[in-house]
């Protein structure tokens, strides 16, 4: 084999069955001479966990068309079954699936039975513990170990504000999670401790069952997904920009408690967090040309895009008209990546958050950059699937990258030529594509231990990999 990937079982190469690396402990990835591509994405996971769990909300059918098939989303459908609603699996492509989801609508969801597992996915928890506080009954969430590692403190307190009781392991920090519901909750106005779109969404949610106005406030945006999802289905959700002299990015949300969720039919946009991964392969790669197909642009997701414009990287866009059946809002666009050449950037805190899934992929993009690339205030990254700023920094550390790492902040140093070496992905999805994507130009081998978790976002990425030799 020239280049791509390959999946490989205790170390031995398993050629033409690099599709499913679930099974395998180590992918293998070799530089391919070009990289060509038109490529399908999976479906937005923020917006299908979201699809989902208002679907359970609605009183009927709803459908939801070209969602991810990822483990993260499964998780949600999992659960919304526990709930009460009938999820049925339509059609399934291997990376997207079509929903038709029956509701008996939020006054008819059941107390699950067991504990709901959440497996790896944080956006489950966080947005499920939102819906649960307000309905009667009691729940455990509980997940993987990785999950067990990530914070609850932040949607607890907003939670009880409003009313549910809510308890975790150590000092209310850790899942497992109880939520005991309470309806109505009481209506707030808070801010959001820390920038969370899955906070704020916690709240939101929460908010429809409270007995009148609920204001969120966000001082650095976040993605809007929740907000524009609950109007398409007959919410009223207001914006309020702050207007009070505080960060320019800083945002309010207003809902009204008792408002009932419509049930619709949508299609769920191509993931533009999957997306990244290619947008700086095609960039850092010296014969590159990718297309990929789509994509959600929506403009508090984009920032990935921008970001590596501003360095240099050579993407097309070219709007998509939105889909008949696309009931939702968001904006699509077709994208095209060649081979560039990249300058640093200095991201703070705002650009964090607006990027905050895409940093590892951009720290890649940084490694061939010229200058020195200054990320400040990513500590948010410290509490994702893994602690996304020292295993990106062991990762490409290892290929012969120069990362620093000073407490929250990050410095590299570019252009580097990278090496293929053994990484290992920590079984964080992002970690594991970033790495496969740099071993697209590191020279010689490298190779990724834990690779299967990839399909907790994106099934199907390591046939993409081997898929975009040309
Ligand atoms: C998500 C929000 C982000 C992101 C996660 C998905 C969402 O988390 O990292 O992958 O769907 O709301 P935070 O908002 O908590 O940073």
């Amino acid at each position: 084999m020239s280049g791509g990937a390959e999946a490989a079982t205790g170390g031995e190469l398993a050629e033409g069955m690099h599709a499913d690396t679930e099974r395998f402990d180590v992918a293998v990835v070799r530089p391919p001479r070009r990289l060509r591509g038109d490529i399908r994405l999976p479906g937005d996971k923020s917006v299908s966990h979201r699809a989902l769990l208002l679907a359970a909300l609605a009183d009927g059918e709803s459908r939801i068309a070209g969602a991810s098939d990822g483990q993260d989303v499964r998780s949600t459908a999992g659960i919304v079954e526990r709930l009460g609603a009938t999820v049925e699996r339509v059609a399934a492509d291997g990376r997207t699936v079509d929903y038709r989801v029956v509701s008996p609508g939020v006054d008819g969801l059941v107390e699950p039975d067991g504990v709901l597992d959440c497996g790896n996915s944080g956006t489950s928890l966080r947005l499920v513990a939102g819906v649960l506080a307000g309905l009667p009954g009691y729940a455990v969430l509980d997940g993987d170990d990785s999950l067990r590692r990530r914070p609850v403190a932040r949607i607890i307190e907003p939670l009880r504000s409003m009313g549910a009781e809510l308890h975790a392991r150590r000092g209310d920090s850790l899942p497992p999670l109880t939520v005991v519901g309470h309806t109505p909750l009481r209506a707030v106005e808070l801010t959001t401790p820390v920038p969370s779109a899955q906070v704020k969404s916690a709240i939101l949610l929460a908010a429809l069952r409270a007995d009148g106005r609920t204001t969120v406030r966000e001082r650095i945006a976040t993605r809007d997904h929740t907000e524009r999802m609950l109007r398409a289905r007959g919410v009223p959700v207001e914006r309020l920009d702050a207007g009070d002299g505080a960060a320019p990015a800083a945002v309010s949300w207003s809902v009204e408690g008792g408002s009932s969720v419509r049930a619709i039919a949508e299609r769920v946009p191509g993931d533009v967090s999957a997306a990244a991964f290619w947008l700086v392969a095609g960039a850092i790669h010296p014969d590159a040309e990718l297309r990929l197909r789509s994509v959600g642009v929506n403009p508090t997701r984009r920032a990935v895009i921008d970001l590596l414009r501003a360095m240099g990287a050579r993407i097309d866009e070219q709007p998509v008209d939105d889909l008949p059946d696309d009931g939702i809002g968001e904006p699509l666009a077709d994208l095209v990546v060649r081979s560039s050449e990249l300058v640093s950037i200095e991201l703070g805190p705002g650009e964090v958050a607006a990027a905050i899934d895409e940093i590892p992929a951009l720290c890649l993009a940084a490694t061939q950059a010229y200058g020195t690339t200054v990320i400040r205030g990513a500590g948010e990254l410290r509490h994702k699937e893994s602690d996304r700023i020292t295993g990106i920094a062991a990762g490409l550390g290892a290929l012969g990258a120069r990362v620093e790492i000073d407490g929250d902040d990050l410095r590299i140093d570019g252009p580097r030529r990278l090496t293929g070496a053994a990484t290992d992905s920590l079984d964080d999805h992002r970690l594991a594509m970033t790495l496969a994507v740099a071993g697209l130009i590191a020279q010689g081998e490298t190779t990724v231990r834990r690779p299967g978790c990839a399909n907790i976002s994106y099934p199907g990425f390591f046939a993409d990999i081997e898929g975009v030799r040309a």
